[in-house]
């Protein structure tokens, strides 16, 4: 039965359907005149016809007229359709991808219809997202060119007062050489983040071994011991020890890692420990990195991942760091099919990524 439903079916129909309106109008016309023959005024005039045109030239020509008529009216529905398909076209190329063609046909053209609305959308959602990807690399570039013009202004203003002799002695001339050294080492710490944030997201190959993460976290955290050290801090690991595969790039995850205990370090001083939780929980392993600092305040934890977002600018200043390191993060977390997420209350700050393990380890 599906023949029924296209639309050579369809002429076909209205084919036979004009002829057997014609043929029934014909015989209905016939018998009509053949009856108003005999009755006057009708005669005298049907005569004249029969004698001049003759009855079958006229059968011909009203059937042949007939019959155009009736399949011009019986195919009608079709051709508006295709004359709506065009036009939506036309629309469409014009750029209006909220065009919406209404054909409800069971048929080919309806077929065609509903394609033309699915690739319309389709368009329109390339078209965004493409915008959205344009938009984000021009605000990166803005904050950019922003992060690099600060630090470069003050580099250059004191290395002109130490060319143009503009100290008192020696004392001022080596503060204002160590000014702009600190300011180029911050540039320069903007730059590397910088790069390795571009490459990540800019389809570096990664590449992926087997990785057991709690000998991964114990062997990274050691690293962290003089930097702990230093701010009065200590650390402690908590999991089941039980073995935990993943598939990672080691040197990426060592990324992604180092962001967040760094971050726990600077941020969380006064807590006294780094806290390190690994747990299984069915196909994922559960990572969280806890410090006990001052909260992030709950309206700036949308925003943390964002690149070049600091808390409080002022209070961030203080530690100097770009506000790449949890973008960067992200997409690394990101790149390895897992999931990073932040909750800060008066007591904790807790990220927790969540990594798929890897099946049959
Ligand atoms: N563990 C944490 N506790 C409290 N605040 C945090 C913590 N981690 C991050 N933040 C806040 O989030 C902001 C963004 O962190 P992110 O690591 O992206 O940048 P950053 O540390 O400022 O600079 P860098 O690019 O050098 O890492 C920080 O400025 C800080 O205010
Ligand atoms: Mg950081």
């Amino acid at each position: 039965m599906k023949f029924l439903y296209t639309i050579r079916w369809k002429f076909i129909l209205a084919v036979i359907l004009s002829l057997a309106i014609t043929s029934g109008l014909l015989i209905i016309g016939n018998q009509l005149a053949t009856y108003l023959f005999k009755v006057e005024p009708f005669t005298a005039p049907i005569a004249w016809v029969i004698n001049h045109i003759g009855s079958r030239p006229l059968i011909y020509v009203t059937g042949i007229l007939l019959f155009i008529l009736f399949y011009f009216i019986l195919s009608q529905q079709i051709i508006r359709n295709l004359e709506q398909i065009s036009f939506g076209l036309r629309q469409i190329a014009k750029g209006d991808f909220n065009y919406k063609l209404s054909i409800k046909s069971v048929d080919e053209l309806g077929n065609v219809a509903h394609n033309i609305n699915q690739m319309a959308a389709q368009l329109k959602q390339s078209i965004e997202e493409e915008r959205y990807a344009e938009k984000t690399k021009n605000d990166l570039i803005t904050g950019v060119s922003h992060d690099l013009r600060t630090p470069l202004t003050s580099i250059l203003g004191f290395l002109e007062l130490i060319d143009e002799d503009r100290y008192k002695d020696e004392v001022e001339l080596r503060y204002y050489a160590n000014i702009a050294h600190e300011k180029t080492k911050s540039l320069k710490s903007l730059i590397d983040d910088l790069f390795e944030y571009t490459r990540v997201n800019n389809g570096y190959r990664f590449e992926r071994n087997k990785l057991e993460v709690n000998d991964f976290l114990y062997q990274l955290i050691e690293e962290f011991v003089p930097s702990l050290d230093k701010s009065g801090m200590d650390y402690r690991i908590q999991s089941d020890n039980k073995a935990t595969f993943i598939l990672a790039d080691a040197n990426q995850l060592v990324r992604a890692f180092e962001n967040l205990i760094a971050n726990a370090i600077t941020y969380g001083k006064e807590g006294k420990y780094v806290d390190i939780h690994i747990s299984q929980v069915q196909d994922e392993v559960i990572i969280k990195v806890i410090n006990y600092g001052e909260p992030i305040p709950m309206q700036e934890i949308p925003y943390i991942f964002e690149r070049f977002y600091r808390v409080e600018q002022s209070r961030s200043k203080e530690t100097g760091g770009t506000g790449l390191g949890l973008a960067i993060t992200k997409s690394i977390i990101e790149l390895h099919e897992g999931h990073i997420s932040v909750q800060s209350t008066r007591n904790q700050t807790i990220f927790e990524t969540r990594l798929p393990l890897l099946k049959n380890s």
